[in-house]
């Protein structure tokens, strides 16, 4: 049920080629769970067991102040983005996950996803940035595949745990065809309280492009005005 209705659902407003990328997506969620890279740097960073940070705490962006990576990612594709992208930028890294880690099967998390969204769930997650580590950054980079045409709930638990007023928030997003996010960038604005979210900027990319999309990733950041 859970397939059919994905592929339905996702496919009618992509292409038969996202056919390959979910079945590949399924594959690599294993990996993708396993957390991200085990270096660490910046505070934030170092408070996170699913952290990883890619400079010293010394590298600054265009801003005034350093800029932070957080994301989630259940078969990879923004895992991977994210890295290029605090690598481009200087940026420390944290990669949300879910205290109850979703399952290896790629249907039963659609349906989790989708139990969860319905039922307005707050899954509890693994990362715990103070608000002194929070006040170091003046940029966040939000990066999430979009779940059922929203945000994927840990990323709302994220947001409705972190106090992002102030800053400027940055979306980098994957699909399978719901390009703009659907609901996800206006949900975003809406829990970013007091925070610039740049949802104009944003950069979405379809799950079947992300392994080419270094070099776009790379400059998107730096036309941001964002390099190290
Ligand atoms: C639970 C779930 C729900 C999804 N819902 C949508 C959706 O509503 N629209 C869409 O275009 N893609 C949807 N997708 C596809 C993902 O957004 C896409 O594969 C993305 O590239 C995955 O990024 P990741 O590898 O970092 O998890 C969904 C995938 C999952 C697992």
């Amino acid at each position: 049920m859970s397939v059919k209705f994905t592929r339905r659902e996702f496919l009618a407003a992509s292409l038969v080629s996202c056919v390959a990328a979910l079945v590949g997506c399924a594959s690599r969620s294993q990996s993708a769970q396993e957390g991200a890279a085990s270096t660490t740097a910046g505070s934030a960073a170092s408070n996170n067991a699913s952290a990883s940070g890619s400079t010293s705490a010394a590298t600054q962006p265009a801003g005034n102040g350093k800029a932070l990576v957080v994301y989630f990612s259940y078969t990879g594709h923004l895992d991977t983005m994210a890295h290029w992208l605090a690598d481009e930028t200087g940026s420390d890294l944290v990669r949300v996950t879910a205290v109850d880690a979703y399952p290896d099967d790629y249907d039963a998390t659609v349906e989790r996803a989708k139990t969860e969204l319905d039922n307005g769930t707050r899954p509890q997650i693994n990362v715990n940035l103070t608000p002194e580590q929070l006040k170091e950054y003046d940029t966040v980079f939000f990066g999430f595949p979009v779940w059922w045409y929203d945000l994927p709930m840990p990323m709302v638990t994220f947001l409705e745990n972190n106090d992002l007023s102030g800053k400027t928030v940055i979306p980098l997003l994957s699909h399978e065809g719901s390009s703009n996010g659907a609901n996800a960038l206006p949900n975003l604005e809406k829990l970013a309280k007091g925070a610039t979210v740049r949802s104009q900027d944003a950069l979405s990319i379809h799950g079947k492009d992300v392994d080419g999309s270094e070099s776009a990733v790379r400059s998107w950041a730096t036309d941001l005005g964002y390099s190290k």
